[in-house]
């Protein structure tokens, strides 16, 4: 593992490095999930160099992106990352997205939990929400596996394929993550259970 922030038993979250650019840029450019489809914007290493170079300027980040790793071999397979931080209210809005290949096998949801270990225990964050748009059910039911419960649906949200579709917003508290952690650390082998994750700590004052 290389800089490791939050390590899980599978995958470890580390700080994004410009390095990390090709494989942003060709990941945007091979992509065929038709929610992630943003039209014709060019994606190009240098500009996700030039993000993530911008993105560590800050010493109270709004935006926080986190590069989710394999600890088996160091692979940089995708990013969790926290939105519009409010170190006054306590609150963000949590976003992941997984390299095509890696995604529907666990790995989002167990750097999802260490997102949230983050957000919850080190930055002591109080409340969390998420977006999901409607017709991406794979994410939603990721969230709710991840404790998140339904908040409400925002009409005519985006454009996909010339339809308009709507948001799902979601909302999570520290003590029902704890239990949706709880919950889905049991559906674990159990020699992967002790390993890195969920180490029962408290947050630290
Ligand atoms: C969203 C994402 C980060 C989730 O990570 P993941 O590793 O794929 O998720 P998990 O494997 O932990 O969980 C996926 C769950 O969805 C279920 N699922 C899979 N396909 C589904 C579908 N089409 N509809 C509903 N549920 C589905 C799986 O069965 C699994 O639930 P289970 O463990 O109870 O069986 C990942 O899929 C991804 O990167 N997707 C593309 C980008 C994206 O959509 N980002 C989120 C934008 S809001």
């Amino acid at each position: 593992m290389r800089n490791p922030l939050v390590v899980g038993s599978r995958v470890y979250l580390r700080a994004l490095e410009t390095n990390d650019a090709e494989t942003d840029a060709a990941q945007a450019n091979a992509e065929t999930e038709t929610f992630m489809y943003r039209g014709r914007a060019p994606a190009s290493p240098l500009a996700f160099a030039r993000w993530i170079e911008e993105d560590g300027k800050h010493p109270m980040p709004s935006e926080i992106h986190l590069a989710v790793c394999l600890r088996d071999g160091d692979r940089y397979i995708g990013a969790v990352s926290l939105h519009h931080v409010d170190y006054l209210n306590r609150t963000a809005e949590t976003g992941s997205g997984l390299a095509d290949g890696f995604r529907n096998q666990g790995f989002g949801t167990e750097a999802k939990m260490l997102l949230l270990e983050y957000a919850f225990d080190r930055l002591h964050l109080h409340a969390i929400h998420s977006h999901v748009f409607e017709h991406n059910t794979r994410s939603a039911a990721a969230l709710r596996k991840q404790g998140y419960r339904y908040a409400g649906r925002r009409k005519w949200d985006d454009v996909k394929g010339g339809v308009y579709r709507d948001g799902l917003l979601f909302d999570l508290l520290r003590e029902e993550w704890l239990a949706a952690r709880e919950a889905w650390r049991a559906t674990l082998p159990a020699d992967v259970r002790g390993k890195g994750l969920g180490r029962d700590r408290e947050p630290t004052p």
